[in-house]
């Protein structure tokens, strides 16, 4: 009998141990990315803040709790600061409400079919007031920056395979985005680095370099401009206790960072791209069904549970909840640290609010 038993478990873990092994191996199926690199993992890891910074972003005013969802950037003018949501608008956060300015995309619902929104992802005002918007309409762009002396404008785009929405098969493909230029003279697009995960964009105070964000490398690159050493690009700070996402010049020659964390189930497949294309594989499969059928029948729960599944909010319930904005130096170090290891999320629907001098005490005037 004990015997029977063994055979049936043995016979079972075979099925499923071919059926991983032809899922991971078989060339050609979907979705169709690379997964040929080697990824590292930042070795550093911020499990706690450091000492003396706990407070830093401590105890923050949560406003318009479910008036608002996944706003991403900032950007100010007149006393006034904007933001983009995930349904499309650019809104400005008034004292006691947040009244639109601009809406991208199409009228949609924001529950199951975002990329018919539009998504404001990074946006700065110029000189003369005129709001720049980077938004994903129905491709994956983000950031941009321009510099005002030349017009030309630096801009990043995190995927070029996948769509802002499938988040989960972008974090696990070889990074395919790239360091953009669009040249204001001649009205074309450069590429000026590919194959990063590229995100936020800062351009240094004399423009000559330009910081980018290479979220999944932990890293932040830096792109020089003019000199001797222009169109090349070397690392600027690497190892980062998290992965960065948005880079903001200070206005007194430093830099500050945002960071989240990935979920675990993205980094444990990490160091291995088999692994990786064998977990994007076994969720498309997964997929598939959902897929057929909301192409041929409009079920609103089935629209949303696709969504769900497709647009990384299932997971980022299990990502670490941490915010930690460091502050960088010139040269790339790391002079400060603040953190709050019970918020943070993409998908957050309130906006937390600290003082700047309980935050950054030596920005605040
Ligand atoms: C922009 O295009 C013009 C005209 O093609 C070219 O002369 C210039 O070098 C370009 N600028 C940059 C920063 O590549």
């Amino acid at each position: 009998m004990k015997g029977v038993q063994i055979g049936e478990g043995l016979k079972l873990a075979l099925y499923v141990g071919f059926f991983l092994l032809f899922v991971a191996c078989t060339p050609g199926l979907p979705p169709h990315a690379e997964y040929s690199q080697y990824r590292s993992f930042p070795t550093t890891n911020l499990d706690s803040c450091p000492e003396g910074r706990k407070d830093g972003l401590s105890d923050p005013d949560i406003i318009f709790k479910g008036k608002i969802k996944g706003p991403k950037s900032f950007a100010s003018y007149n006393g006034k600061l904007y933001t983009g949501v995930l349904n499309g608008y650019v809104v400005r956060i008034d004292d006691v409400s947040l009244v639109p300015v601009v809406k991208f995309g199409t009228s949609c619902d924001q529950r199951w079919e975002d990329p018919k929104c539009g998504r404001p992802l990074d946006m700065k005002f110029d000189k003369d007031g005129a709001l720049y918007v980077c938004a994903r309409i129905q491709w994956n762009i983000q950031s941009r920056r321009r510099n005002r002396r030349s017009g030309n404008i630096y801009w990043t785009h995190y995927s070029t395979v996948f769509e802002l929405i499938d988040l989960l098969y972008t974090n696990y493909a070889d990074p395919s985005g790239r360091f953009m230029l669009y040249n204001a003279t001649s009205g074309d697009n450069q590429v000026l680095i590919r194959g990063i995960a590229a995100n936020g964009v800062a351009l240094s105070e004399d423009g000559e370099s330009a910081l980018i964000a290479d979220t999944l490398s932990s890293r932040i690159l830096k792109y020089t401009i003019k000199g001797t050493k222009a169109g090349s690009h070397e690392d600027f700070a690497i190892d980062l206790p998290g992965q960065p996402l948005n880079i903001l010049p200070d206005g007194r020659g430093r830099y500050l960072v945002t960071l989240m964390r990935l979920p675990r189930i993205v980094s444990m497949a990490w160091y291995s791209p088999c692994l990786r294309r064998m977990f994007s594989r076994l969720v498309y499969l997964a997929e598939t069904p959902l897929r057929w059928l909301d192409s041929n029948f409009f079920i609103s729960y089935l629209r949303r549970l696709l969504h769900f599944v497709r647009n990384f909010e299932g997971i980022s319930r299990h990502m670490p909840k941490i915010a930690v904005v460091l502050t960088i130096d010139r040269e790339g170090k790391i002079i400060d640290t603040v953190c709050n290891f019970d918020l943070g999320s993409p998908f957050a629907d309130y906006l937390s609010r600290v003082l700047m001098k309980q935050a950054f005490p030596q920005l605040a005037d």
